[in-house]
């Protein structure tokens, strides 16, 4: 897989992905990930990527120009599966959305920023908008490394053992049982003695019962 990722802050991108399972993955060769500075594209001689939005009002927009001139040079170059904005008003992302974007070659993400983009590159570029909460970001940034973690980790051969994503929460719709590690007793306080006895049947039945009882009392509404 290959991502692109248009910004104005690429400093903001550089710790994402430089450690842990994101860097890994790209060690491995099975992610590759770019970052471009919007403002390389800019025509200005003060490299402006913002003006005032017409019909007055307080807040900049990004101007089309260097965006369309970024997204039109990555698209002379390859062809992308999606062209993603990042927005607060977007599709907001959950696993099944990681999932399908996983399965993806080359994906393209803008990071917004001010009042946002003009509207003009959401109709004419973008093919996918996203969002990761009901809540406003001082950047598309912080949500790009999001959508880019959650999707990375789901290529295969990105987590060492495969199965590791699969029983992830969300991936059967239900939440995580809980897990233990030594020692089996601290403070007085012990691991349940089922996890103790070996049986594999047994427990797998404990972590599925688990696993509805915690999603019955913290998040009901994936039930339905
Ligand atoms: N940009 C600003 N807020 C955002 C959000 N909640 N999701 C995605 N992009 C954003």
């Amino acid at each position: 897989m290959r991502i692109d990722i248009l910004t104005v802050l690429p400093e903001l991108l550089e710790s994402p992905f430089a450690a842990s399972i994101m860097k890994r993955a790209q060690d491995k060769g099975l992610v590759e990930i770019y970052t471009h500075n919007i403002r390389d594209y800019s025509t200005n001689k003060h490299r402006n990527v913002d003006d005032y939005q017409y019909g007055g009002g307080a807040g900049m927009v990004m101007s089309i120009e260097p965006i369309a001139a970024a997204i039109e040079k990555l698209k002379s170059e390859r062809t992308y599966d999606e062209i993603i904005y990042m927005s607060p008003d977007g599709e907001l992302l959950e696993q099944p959305l990681c999932n399908t974007l996983s399965l993806k070659g080359n994906l393209m993400i803008l990071c917004g920023h001010y009042k946002g983009v003009d509207e003009r590159i959401r109709e004419h570029y973008i093919t996918k908008e996203i969002s990761i909460g009901s809540y406003v970001l001082s950047g598309g940034e912080l949500a790009a490394a999001i959508v880019v973690d959650s999707v990375v980790r789901l290529i295969p051969g990105v987590l060492n053992d495969e199965t590791s994503a699969l029983t992830d929460c969300f991936q059967d719709g239900l939440l995580s049982p809980p897990v233990y590690t030594r020692p089996p007793e601290f403070n007085g306080w012990k691991v349940p003695e089922i996890l103790l006895s070996g049986d594999s049947a047994k427990i797998d039945q404990w972590r599925e019962d688990q696993a509805i009882e915690r999603t019955k009392l913290k998040r009901p509404d994936l039930l339905k």
